[in-house]
This record gives structure tokens, sequence and C-alpha cells, in this order.
């Protein structure tokens, strides 16, 4: 089963783009889903299904058409389905601060449910091969990169707190009990929670098989949402995730001539410029501004003739070389690039801001580090068969 995972920044059209990518996989024969992780569900209204606005029919996989079928996590149903302990506790120590008890269940959905969620999902559906690829709808990037790390924080979690955590409580509950001003956790909760991890299990693996999941980066040509493109690009590395395009979506057609425009359309060139330069060489794909909104069936097929214009497979593995990685080897941190057309010749390395840049011949890229090594300097590099390893000190 092949994952397509779909971010962006709020608003740039990732459901759009995510819902005619299925579109154009159930033309070329692949069973197909969608589904959506953003809690702000609007694939449902991409199709132009109709219906109520909080309706829940799409909480299972729902056929839109031939091979085609949609999703969207339903997170109360989900609840009833596999946190029923959990949010049970969580629910209970909140009406002890005075809370009711609707408002004590709406606020007993805690960050990362959704996301934990719809992993489960991926899990199960890898598993039963109901589905030859799952597109993921993801919410906006900070979302979805807690998505993607989810599953090593729940890892870390596991091995190192809840052990101890559950026998800790084990032996001083009787006592806890009758001192502590909040109940403790149940036997209960720890099973719904070892429950809930082995629901999980596996699917870090999963998602940084770059021949099974790629990340696909939905943009506009503005400086404002690039930033924060790039920030997602660098993160999704740090995650192990392999970014294999970048859409720009909403770019004004040549012809649109009316003046009001000419400022936008200068800035949207330097822009998609400067896209492609930051990213290669991963491919950057272009769509247009349409005219109108892009909702329903039809419209998103004209949406995928124009992205996918002759004819491409979008399940395609293209690229499995993770375009760059950060080490830590014997507390010694490192940046590794694949640089497979790099030339025989000086590198150059140094330090903008939080980025480093490297310059092979006339080729730069600017690779942003993240928080924990941003302080760091290069203190060397050299090639490792096609790896630029860029060693990193402490300024
Ligand atoms: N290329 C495009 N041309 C015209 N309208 C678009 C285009 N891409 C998206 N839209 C519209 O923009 C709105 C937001 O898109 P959506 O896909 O929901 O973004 P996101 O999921 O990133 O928040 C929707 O109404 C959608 O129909
Ligand atoms: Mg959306």
């Amino acid at each position: 089963m092949r994952i397509l995972l779909y971010s962006g920044k709020g608003g740039v059209g990732k459901t759009s783009i995510a819902a005619a990518t299925g579109v154009q996989l159930a033309r070329r024969g692949y069973k197909t889903l969608v589904m959506s992780v953003d809690p702000a569900h609007s694939l449902a209204d991409s199709f132009d299904l109709g219906g109520q606005l909080f309706h829940g029919a799409t909480g299972e996989p729902t056929s839109v058409a031939d091979r085609l079928w949609i999703q969207e996590v339903n997170i109360q149903r989900e609840i009833k389905r596999h946190w029923q302990a959990i949010s049970g506790y969580i629910t209970s120590l909140l009406r002890t601060t005075g809370l009711g008890d609707v408002e004590a269940e709406e606020m007993a959905i805690f960050p990362g449910m959704e996301e934990l969620s719809a992993l489960m999902y991926v899990n199960q559906y890898r598993k039963t091969a109901e589905f030859d690829v799952v597109v993921l709808d993801c919410a906006p990037t900070a979302e979805s990169l807690r998505f993607v790390s989810l599953p090593t924080t729940l890892d870390w979690y596991m091995k190192h707190v809840f052990s101890w955590e559950r026998k800790l409580l084990k032996a001083i509950r009787p006592l806890a009990n009758r001192l502590a001003p909040v109940e403790m956790p149940p036997e209960k909760y720890f099973d719904n929670v070892q429950d809930l991890f082995g629901k999980i299990e596996g699917i870090d693996t999963i998602l940084e098989d770059s021949s099974i999941t790629s990340v696909r980066l939905v943009t506009n040509a503005e400086k404002m949402v690039l930033r924060e493109t790039q920030r997602a690009f660098v993160y999704f590395s740090l995650h192990g995730l392999t970014v294999d395009q970048v859409v720009v979506n909403r770019l004004f057609p040549a012809d649109v001539q009316d003046a009001f425009f000419d400022n936008w359309r200068v800035t949207q060139g330097a822009v998609l410029a400067e896209i492609e330069a930051y990213f290669a060489p991963i491919p950057v794909s272009r769509v247009p501004l349409f005219r109108s909104e892009v909702l329903g069936f039809e419209r998103l097929g004209i949406l995928a003739d124009t992205l996918y214009a002759n004819g491409e497979d979008p399940a395609l593995v293209t690229r499995t070389d993770r375009p760059y990685s950060f080490v830590r080897n014997d507390g010694q941190y490192q940046v590794r690039m694949h640089l497979p057309f790099a030339e025989k010749g000086e590198i150059g390395l140094f330090k903008k801001d939080d980025e480093l840049v490297v310059e092979i011949g006339t080729l730069r890229r600017h690779i942003g580090l993240p928080t924990s090594m941003s302080q760091l300097i290069p203190s060397g590099a050299r090639m490792d068969g096609d790896i630029l390893v860029v060693e990193m000190r402490s300024a």
C-alpha cells in the first residue's frame, strides 16, 4: 500500500490537491482512499457531497466514485470506539474542576487524538490491504508534523514513563486515592493506552519507508507561505520522511491582464523561482488559479488533468533518497546530504541565521537546521560515496 501525505499551510489547496490526486489514482485503476486528518474536515465538501454541516456519515470509508473512497476521521466516534477508558478518566478529572458533563467530554479531546486515530486507520488498512493507495489530507503544517512525530513520542513515553508510572500507581493507588485531590487513573486506563499503542505499532517504520510513504508539500507563490513550506520541509526531513514533490497552487494564469494584478504577477514569478532553487532536485509542479472554486468530482477531475497533464501516476515512487538528514554520532552532530550530482572541487560551508549553506561549484543549498542544531557551526565536510557529511560543532 502506498501512502501519500499532503501537507502545507492553511488554505493553500491541500484538500483540493489531495482529492484531485485521489481522482487521478482511481482513474488509473488503484483502489484509493482519500482520508482527511484535519479536524476541520472539508473533504466531503470538496467532492460537493451535500448533506448536513456536521454529518458523521464519512467517518467510515464512503464511496464517491469507482475505486474511490473518502473518509473523514470523526473524533467523537473514535473516542467511543477506542478511547473509552482514557477519555472516561480524563472526563472524570475535568468534572472535579467543576466543569459540566458536556464541556468535560468536549475538553477530554486532547491534542493528538485525531492524528493518533488516523494513524491507527492507516496501520489497519496496511494490514488488511483494503486499498492500494491511501492519500492523507493533513491539517495545516504544525498538526501534520505532530502526526508524523507522534509515533516516536509515544514510543519514548511507553519505554520511559508508561511502565514505570503504571507500577508506581499500582503500589500507591489505595493510599493516593485517599490523599490526592484527584483520583488516580484506574488499571483499565493503562490497558487502554497499551491497546492503542499496539494499534499503531510499526507505523513509524512505514512512514519513514520512502517506497511506501511520500510527502507532498502544497504551497502558494507567496513569501510567507514559502517560509512555512521550507520549515515543513526541514522538519519532515528531520523525522525521516521523504518529500518527493512540491505543488505550487493558485498561480495567476498568463491571460490575467488586469493591471490590478501586475504586482502580484511579479512577486509570484520571483517566489516561484526561489521555490525551484530551494527545493531542487525535488520536482516542482504548478497549478494555475482556476476561474472559480474547485468543487465536485468533475472539477476535481479538471484539476487532476492540469496537475497530471501527461497522465502521470501519482503513486509512482520517484524519490527514495531523503534530501538530507540530521544525525547524532557519539555526541557529534552531522548533517548528511545526498548529493548525487555533486562535482569534485571545493566545498564551501557557512552559516546564515539558522541555515547551513553548502556550496559545491555553482551548486548552493540552504539547509534549515532544527532548533537543537541551530547554534552549531560547521567544522568540516567530506564526501562519503554520494553523501556529503558535514560535521557540526558548538560555536
Ligand atoms: N487552483 C485553484 N483555483 C481556484 N480555487 C482553488 C484552487 N485551489 C483551491 N481552490 C479553492 O480554495 C479553497 C481552499 O482550498 P482547500 O483545498 O480547501 O485548501 P486547504 O485544504 O489547504 O485548506 C477551496 O474553496 C478550493 O476550492
Ligand atoms: Mg483542507
